[in-house]
């Protein structure tokens, strides 16, 4: 069983640095989509769970210059001055419209000085030779922090009230409505071992990090993430008002927060509505459930006689090739993601519906892995057995053990350089703001022959 070798980090140094900008310039101009609002609605904090979308933006060249044009350019800093109020563990999301942030303007000025030379050094540093730089890690790192800070940008839109700022391209990007015709509901694998983790890709984070063989005991899961139907099946049967679905932290959570749908839902006689961007809309049936917390995902998950997957469970579904016994990138195999595989990058504003995209299918005939909603999984966030931290404790160590959940896939509104079979992302159970759902699992019988 091996690890796999990637495709487009591991080409040729000037294909690698074409490669790079064209990664960076497509992370900004997700930035500047995403802040070209009323400077109000950017200095505005929309929700104290999140940061007024002026801070993201400084934020994001903050973190650029300090790790590109400083560390690696070995270059002064630009604005030695404003470093603290964009480093998230100095200021919390909620003291962080008080600060004297620079003005959206100056902001977009910083990003851009910041760029102009990020790109001058990317033309003369060699992409070899040393950690930081091997494969263009330095640079894949602040690609995948600008697009992570563009999906939280989005959550915070969606958590805006008014007039609508943001609007679908049309025709929608990756909502083909073939449904699910034909599809088994669920998909065995077998007990055995398979690889986790990466010890070989270029751009993965240290939380990745190493490949170790696991074995994991037969079981179920689920061919493509729970949709609404199913959900709205789940409220129907009395799911938010019988404890008995719930553990007693869910439970408490259910009730401190008045929990009876999914967030951004709400009912009128037999249907139910959503708000999408300020847009009221119905709740489309075959799309994946969206904004439930981790209790809400286990209660479902129990109401349906089943249980979330653990993380080796997810992973297993979406890399174990059982014919080679190798480990893929993708559920797809090897080549990065493209509008056939997967809804991915932030465009369509909202998850395909379930069973659209065939071609993103795992080896082992799991859907929709990669791509429409994160993934709720039983597992806390922790390292992997030979973790080292790299390059900064802050980016994953500073989370491990703090009652945090992990979360598999990537969303629509996560970017191709920041989704992947190996890639971890987490938060608190009780977090409905992100694009997360889940799929559900279950114990193989331990019969003879597996
Ligand atoms: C990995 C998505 C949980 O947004 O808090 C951004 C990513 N780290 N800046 C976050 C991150 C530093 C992180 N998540
Ligand atoms: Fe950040």
């Amino acid at each position: 069983m091996t690890d796999t070798v990637p495709t487009a980090t591991g080409a040729a140094p000037g294909t690698l640095r074409a490669f790079i900008a064209e990664g960076l310039e497509r992370a900004r101009r997700r930035t500047h989509a995403l802040t070209a609002c009323d400077e109000e609605e950017l200095l505005k904090q929309h929700s104290p769970l999140m940061s007024p979308l002026v801070w993201d933006l400084a934020h994001v060249g903050s973190q650029e210059e300090l790790w590109l044009v400083r560390d690696v350019g070995g270059m002064e800093p630009l604005r030695p001055e404003i470093d603290r109020l964009y480093d998230a563990f100095e200021h919390s999301r909620s003291s962080r419209p008080s600060l004297p942030l620079l003005a959206p303007s100056d902001s977009r000025g910083y990003l851009a000085d910041v760029r102009s030379k990020t790109l001058d050094i990317l033309e003369r540093v060699s992409l070899e030779g040393s950690p930081l730089l091997d494969g263009g890690f330095a640079f894949g790192m602040m690609i995948q922090h600008e697009q992570q800070h563009a999906e939280t940008m989005l959550a915070t839109h969606q958590l805006r009230v008014g007039e609508p700022v943001l609007h679908p391209v049309n025709p929608e990007p990756g909502v083909l409505a073939l449904g699910v015709t034909g599809l088994p509901r669920e998909v065995h694998v077998p007990a055995g071992s398979f690889t986790m983790g990466t010890s070989v890709e270029p751009w993965a984070l240290d939380n990745e990090r190493p490949a170790h063989e696991v074995h994991v005991p037969g079981y179920w899961i689920d061919t493509v993430p729970v949709d609404n139907g199913a959900f709205i099946d789940f409220i129907n049967d009395g799911g938010y008002s019988n404890p008995g679905w719930w553990t007693a932290e869910g439970w408490s959570h259910r009730n401190e927060d008045g929990l009876t749908a999914p967030k951004y839902w709400k009912r009128d006689g037999h249907q139910w509505w959503r708000t999408r961007f300020s847009v009221l809309e119905p709740v489309p049936i075959d799309e994946p459930v969206q904004h439930v917390s981790f209790f809400e995902a286990e209660a479902y998950a129990r109401w349906a006689g089943r249980r979330l997957p653990t993380e080796a469970e997810w992973e297993k579904a979406a890399r174990h090739d059982p014919v080679s016994g190798r480990s893929r990138r993708y559920p797809w195999g090897d080549e990065d993601p493209t509008s056939s595989h997967a809804n991915l990058g932030g465009a369509a504003l909202r998850p395909s519906p379930v069973g659209s995209y065939p071609e993103g299918a795992s080896a082992l005939g799991v859907h929709q892995l990669i791509g429409d909603v994160w993934e709720w999984t039983s597992s806390d966030f922790g390292p992997y057995p030979g973790f080292r931290v790299f390059p900064y404790r802050e980016y994953s160590e500073a989370f491990f053990g703090g009652g945090y959940k992990v979360l598999r896939g990537g969303s629509w509104a996560a970017d191709g350089a920041a989704s992947r079979s190996t890639f971890r992302n987490w938060d608190y159970p009780i977090r409905r703001q992100i694009f997360t759902g889940f799929r559900t699992a279950r114990n193989a019988a331990p019969a003879g022959g597996e």
